[in-house]
């Protein structure tokens, strides 16, 4: 089969790898979509020590069963299915209170990090095992549920942040993560919501996307001007979603009396925090990692149109092109949200099934 193999730090090449066995608890997944995600461009070069080579990375997709194991029960060949990136051992204390985020002995798929390697879903195949899988339903596209690893993680912190409803909410960065997360709000209830960044053009999708305000943040001063839209007492509850020094600092000022910050965005490996005010003005600081059982919901919503992917996808395209997609993500050209390649060889009898989908960064959606 067809792989993309991270065979040194900035190498990728398609390589001809055996399809892998399916053990007796697991399906074997002809893969349709796989994102790229921020993580594996980190990767890519080494920097985040997460993706040592060789390695197949992709953990953020969706594809059609081609075989199941012995054991299996729950999914068919020819069943439309996605899965969880994180494979969890189901017996600790954590994944027995359902926090399989958590657990001690979890993997990513397409993960290698030196305690494991995991191989990914850029390729024709994967097996992952039984109990990691969800059917889609048939109102989603493949690369919409390649979409919903990151949706499930934008669920998890809106949970976490525990909000009730009627609460204003102000999230720090308007990436892929930052736009979910405006979005989960809205569906959790939050009545208004504000979206800083520092790109006036991810602003502009925040916009589009539901955000009663949005804030440029290097231009104004972002908290003096959240605290005029909030009477001065600043928002209940805020997001960060992008994971440095200076937003997390701005986070936590912006957040009122008693308010949450949830903090999501992890660039920075530590920053300083003003403790003083966190104390005096009882603030919740809440960590959010991964998701832990927010997939069926991810679906639901977005099979329903509650939360929209699409505008966030700016190309499909094959898994041939992996390579230059990698490398115009690592550039950080602009305008570019998620990539998605798709493995599978088109037939040259039909039309390429990817057509309808593919977009070009820049091209309206
Ligand atoms: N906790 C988790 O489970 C989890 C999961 C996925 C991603 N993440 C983290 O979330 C963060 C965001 O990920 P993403 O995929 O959305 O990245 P992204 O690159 O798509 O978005 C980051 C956004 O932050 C903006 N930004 C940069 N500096 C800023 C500043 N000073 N003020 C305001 N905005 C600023 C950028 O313009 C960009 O729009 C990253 O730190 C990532 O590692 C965490
Ligand atoms: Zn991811
Ligand atoms: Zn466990």
């Amino acid at each position: 089969m067809n792989a993309l193999m991270l065979s040194e730090y900035k190498q990728l090449t398609i390589e001809d790898l055996p399809v892998p066995g399916c053990g007796p608890t697991e399906a074997l997944v002809q893969v349709a979509a796989c994102g790229i995600c921020g993580s594996d461009v980190h990767g890519y070069d080494g920097s985040s020590g997460r993706r040592i080579p060789p390695l197949v990375m992709g953990h953020e997709a969706a594809g059609i069963v081609a075989a199941i194991g012995s054991e299996v029960r729950s999914v068919s060949p020819g069943d439309r299915v996605t899965f969880d990136s994180t494979v969890y051992c189901a017996r600790c204390e954590f994944c027995l209170r359902g926090e399989v985020n958590l657990c001690g002995d979890r993997q990513v798929i397409g993960v290698s990090c030196g305690d494991y390697r995991r191989a990914g879903a850029f390729a024709e195949y994967i097996a992952v095992p039984e109990y990691i899988l969800y059917k889609l339903p048939a109102s989603l596209s493949f690369a919409d549920a390649a979409m919903l690893e990151a949706v499930s993680v934008a669920l998890h912190a809106v949970k976490l942040a525990q909000v009730k409803g009627g609460e204003t909410a102000l999230v720090i960065g308007a990436g892929m993560i930052g736009l979910l997360i405006l979005q989960a709000a809205r569906v959790a209830g939050c009545s208004r919501v504000y979206v800083a960044d520092v790109d006036a053009t991810r602003l502009k999708l925040a916009a589009a996307l539901g955000a009663d305000e949005t804030l440029h943040a290097s231009e104004a001063d972002l908290i003096g001007e959240v605290l005029r839209l909030t009477d001065g007492r600043g928002v209940d509850v805020v997001f960060e979603a992008v994971g440095r020094q200076e937003t997390v600092a701005t986070a936590i000022d912006c957040a009122r009396k008693a308010g949450t910050v949830t903090l999501v965005g992890n660039i920075a490996a530590q920053v300083s925090v003003p403790l003083q005010r966190i104390v005096t003005r009882q603030i919740r600081l809440q960590g959010s990692c991964a998701s832990a059982g927010e997939y069926p919901e991810a679906m639901e919503l977005v099979s329903g149109g509650k939360i929209k992917v699409a505008p966030l996808i700016s190309a499909i395209a094959p898994l041939h092109d992996g390579p230059q997609w990698f490398a115009r993500l690592y550039a950080h050209e602009p305008n570019l949200m998620k990539v998605i390649l798709d493995p599978r060889e088109p037939d040259p009898r039909r039309p390429d099934p990817r057509e309808p989908n593919s977009r070009e960064p820049g091209q309206s959606q």
